[in-house]
């Protein structure tokens, strides 16, 4: 069968695609591992599917790789997955690099140890003048959080006098998010099954189209990905407007 990616449509490649990773513990326990033997393989996933968006165009990746709620898993799953991502990042700076990647974060990177915010920052630095994909990665993210820390802020500047609240409106509190220089994601995925948004990117996917597929994420790679936005293609977004306005 024909790749997914020679059926792209080069002019309609969605501008953000995001990603709930989801199945690393499912995958594992089919072959008969510890459930970090799966989030072990997503980061091949991760890494064939940061290949691919830079492939075919695509400008910002955001991958869910650990939420607010995951520091309730076990101790050791928590530790297992921070020096995975310390691992990580030190393994794939020289692709990212060569790939032309430029890495960012979203989510309270305060509450991450040290070691993982030091790796990052000096990941990021070095790939800052990169001018290619735009990799970010969710880490102690969660909507709720982001939301509830933008409204605080936005209160702060209101009696500081800085805004006044007449001239609130989407874009303004859009700017106290998180994702603030990042435009909604045209397409958001997720892997393994579950029909859910974890809470994720609440605010941003307001218009987004969902894909849910099967598939767990240390199975996902880029023609996972090709297919995903090939179904994207096929969809008519019409932003509650009738089938008619837009051919208009
Ligand atoms: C969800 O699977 C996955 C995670 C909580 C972690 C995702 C992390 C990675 C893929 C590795 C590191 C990432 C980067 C960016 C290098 P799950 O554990 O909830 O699976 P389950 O639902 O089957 O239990």
């Amino acid at each position: 069968m024909e790749s997914f990616r020679n059926r792209l449509n080069k002019n309609t490649i969605p501008e953000h695609v995001a990603i709930i990773m989801d199945g690393n513990g499912r995958w594992a326990a089919k072959h008969g591992k510890a459930r970090v033997f799966g989030h072990e393989s997503g980061v091949e996933s991760v890494r064939s599917v940061v290949e691919g968006a830079g492939e075919i165009g695509i400008k910002y990746l955001t991958l869910y790789a650990f939420s607010t709620e995951n520091w309730d898993r076990p101790k050791e799953e928590v530790d297992a997955l921070m020096e995975l991502l310390v691992h990580a990042i030190e393994i794939e700076t020289e692709s990212l690099m060569k790939n032309n990647v430029r890495l960012s974060t979203i989510g309270d990177i305060d509450s991450m140890p040290t070691k993982v915010k030091e790796k990052l920052e000096r990941c990021i630095d070095f790939l800052n003048s990169n001018t290619g994909l735009n990799l970010i990665l969710a880490l102690s993210y969660s909507s709720k959080w982001e939301i509830v820390n933008a409204v605080k802020e936005l209160v702060q500047d209101v009696m500081n006098n800085k805004l006044k609240p007449e001239i609130i409106n989407n874009e303004l509190f859009e700017n106290y998010l998180n994702t603030a220089e990042i435009p909604d994601p045209e397409l958001l995925i997720r892997t393994s099954g579950e029909y859910r948004i974890s809470n994720f990117l609440l605010w941003q996917i307001a218009y987004s189209e969902l894909y849910f597929t099967e598939k767990l994420w240390p199975d996902f790679r880029k023609d996972d990905l090709f297919e995903a936005v090939f179904d994207y293609q096929n969809r008519e977004r019409r932003f509650g407007k009738t089938s008619e306005q837009l051919i208009s």
